[in-house]
């Protein structure tokens, strides 16, 4: 749901502020009934008339990329360093990223112009899980991936028990991989977490969000997500 006002100015017709006016002067219809009142929330269900035309309500776009390294999870940036919307072509929807990874961080971003599907994705009741590939500098213990699965407590910070999976040690370049599924989404919430037990991020990759993992996507390649995985996130466990 969204409000009226900013439903006819994503469609085109007005800025906001005159989209406010056609409202107040009794010019807007919803579903056929004049609505003269200023945050009422509508749907794309909802049928928008304006001086009589139906107005075309904004698609709403649902897309996962694969994040390369060394851009931004943003919508713009004054310093003129790549953000992640330099990778998408022919979208003319104002989609952002739906929470974001570090400059260096790798893997799946979900973006969307779909302001409730991107409140469900975030929002910490939800616990939507985040796997990640995490590879540290130096041999790392179960011992010391226990304290992660435990839960951990940063200054006053508590992060919830992980779920971590040892993946190898590679002794020819002295670093671990492991695996970690976090539901949380603080900032840089991973690197401090392997920093609290003693090791060094020297890489990361976001394998998953949920359900939608990187699987058939190079770095800086996207694709739509269908309809049966934009629902599934609505029953997600
Ligand atoms: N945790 C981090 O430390 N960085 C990210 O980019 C994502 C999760």
């Amino acid at each position: 749901m969204e409000w009226l006002q900013k439903v006819i100015a994503k469609s085109g017709i007005a800025s906001r502020r005159k989209a406010e006016q056609l409202i107040k002067e009794g010019r807007v219809k919803v579903n056929g009934e004049v609505c003269t009142k200023l945050g009422t929330a509508v749907s794309n269900k909802d049928v928008i008339m304006v001086d009589g035309k139906v107005i075309k309500q904004e698609t709403k776009v649902y897309i996962v990329i694969n994040k390369p390294r060394n851009c931004l999870t943003t919508t713009s940036d004054d310093r003129g360093r790549p953000i992640i919307l330099d990778y998408i072509k022919n979208v003319k929807e104002r989609i952002y990223p739906v929470g974001r990874l570090d400059f260096d961080t790798t893997g799946v971003v979900i973006l969307t112009n779909d302001g409730d599907f991107a409140n469900l994705l975030m929002h910490p009741s939800n616990e939507i899980k985040k796997t990640y590939r995490v590879s540290i500098s130096g041999e790392v213990s179960e011992d010391k991936l226990d304290r992660l699965r435990a839960g951990l407590r940063i200054s006053k910070e508590e992060f919830s028990p992980a779920y971590v999976e040892f993946v190898k040690y590679n002794p020819e370049n002295g670093k671990s991989t492991v695996n970690i599924t976090i539901h949380e989404g603080r900032n840089h919430q991973v690197k401090r977490m392997f920093e609290a037990i003693g090791y060094k991020v020297v890489k990361l990759h976001r394998v998953s969000i949920g359900h939608i993992s990187d699987k058939g996507l190079k770095f800086g390649q996207y694709r739509k997500l269908t309809n049966e995985e934009i629902e599934a996130f609505y029953y997600e466990e």
